[in-house]
């Protein structure tokens, strides 16, 4: 990737050395394509980095001309390495602050109009608690949301191809059955998986209860729902933003090494911003409920439970997104 002015070389920074998805081609490209082409979200603006891990994006945000960044990762280590590369690099202390624990205790203590942007990368499926995340984002009042999420597949023969793989004899462990909600219509909107909680980049925690509680009946295994891209999209409609979708695969991009998952879908982005009439930006709660209540009515829809691939199934209905 050749990189032009307002472009961010990660050939030349510690990160590359991270142990989630850090290869200079992904790391470069994601940062083009989620922030550099976005300078305006970043240049200026108070930044919330999700999940933050190593500091990667929080560190393109302030080449960027960001005023602010603050991570939250739940990770110690890699808070430690935030700080480290940080320093290394010259970031002005004053700039930057990383904390280290779960992101949701942490967005139930900031205030409404605290962050300018949020940035949401590669921490949807790593959690059960999505519509959570979305009430979260409605509550703080960002002027903008960068969303950049793995995907469970909608389309039916990629389903198809991956539920017979999951029979494979491994796979038929209780904690391994990964089962799939879909909505009264027959659309998948969510994948429920189990994934190793002890790994780099894995979650830390399930539905609020920590890992070493979940270890007493799952060993290290922590439950995710793995959102389709029509659930995220959804999900944003009904807290009142406009979705905009950043498209990879109309880009430059010629060497495609490590962004499979851009490639084919399994990965997708967005920005978020309130929609005008939502009452979302800088008007009261009871606009705001109002038009949650329009929202509702306009669109809700109720959603079932199903097991695709153990008969006992999952259970009932799950209740309206
Ligand atoms: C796949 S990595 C994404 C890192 C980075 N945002 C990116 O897109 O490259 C997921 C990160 O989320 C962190 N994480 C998982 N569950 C978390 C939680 N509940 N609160 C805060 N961080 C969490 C992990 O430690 C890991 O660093």
């Amino acid at each position: 990737m050749v990189i032009t002015a307002n472009e961010i070389a990660f050939e030349e920074t510690p990160f590359i050395q991270g142990t989630v998805g850090a290869s200079e081609n992904r790391l470069n490209w994601r940062a083009k394509k989620l922030l550099s082409d976005n300078q305006a979200l970043i240049r200026n603006r108070r930044i919330l980095d999700i999940a933050s891990n190593d500091g990667r994006f929080s560190h393109a945000c302030l080449k960027l001309g960001a005023k602010h960044v603050h991570g939250v990762e739940g990770r110690r280590k890699h808070v430690n390495e935030a700080n480290q590369y940080f320093s290394e690099l010259g970031h002005p202390v004053s700039e930057y602050q990383f904390d280290v624990g779960d992101i949701f205790d942490f967005l139930t203590k900031c205030e409404p109009g605290q962050f300018d942007t949020i940035l949401c990368f590669g921490f949807l499926y790593h959690t059960i608690r999505q519509v959570e995340m979305f009430q979260e984002f409605q509550r703080l009042m960002p002027e903008n949301i960068i969303l950049d999420s793995y995907v469970h597949p909608q389309r039916k023969w990629i389903r198809w191809m991956r539920t017979m793989w999951r029979f494979r004899p491994k796979h038929l462990r209780p904690d391994r059955l990964k089962q799939l909600v879909q909505t009264t219509e027959g659309d998948v909107i969510l994948q429920v998986a189990m994934e190793d909680a002890t790994k780099d980049g894995s979650s830390i925690v399930s539905g609020g209860t920590p890992v070493r509680e979940i270890e007493k009946s799952y060993g290290a295994m922590a439950m995710n729902f793995h959102p389709t891209a029509a659930a995220l999209e959804r999900l944003a409609d009904y807290h009142g933003f406009e979705i905009q979708t950043i498209r990879w695969r109309d880009s430059m991009i010629r060497d495609w090494a490590s962004l499979d998952d851009y490639r084919t879908e399994r990965r997708v982005s967005y920005i978020l911003s309130p929609r005008a009439g939502s009452g979302l930006k800088g008007t009261g709660v009871a606009d705001r409920q109002a038009s949650v209540r329009q929202n509702v009515t306009e669109k809700s829809q109720s959603y079932r439970a199903v097991d695709s691939v153990s008969s006992a199934g999952i259970g009932g209905s799950v209740g309206k997104l």
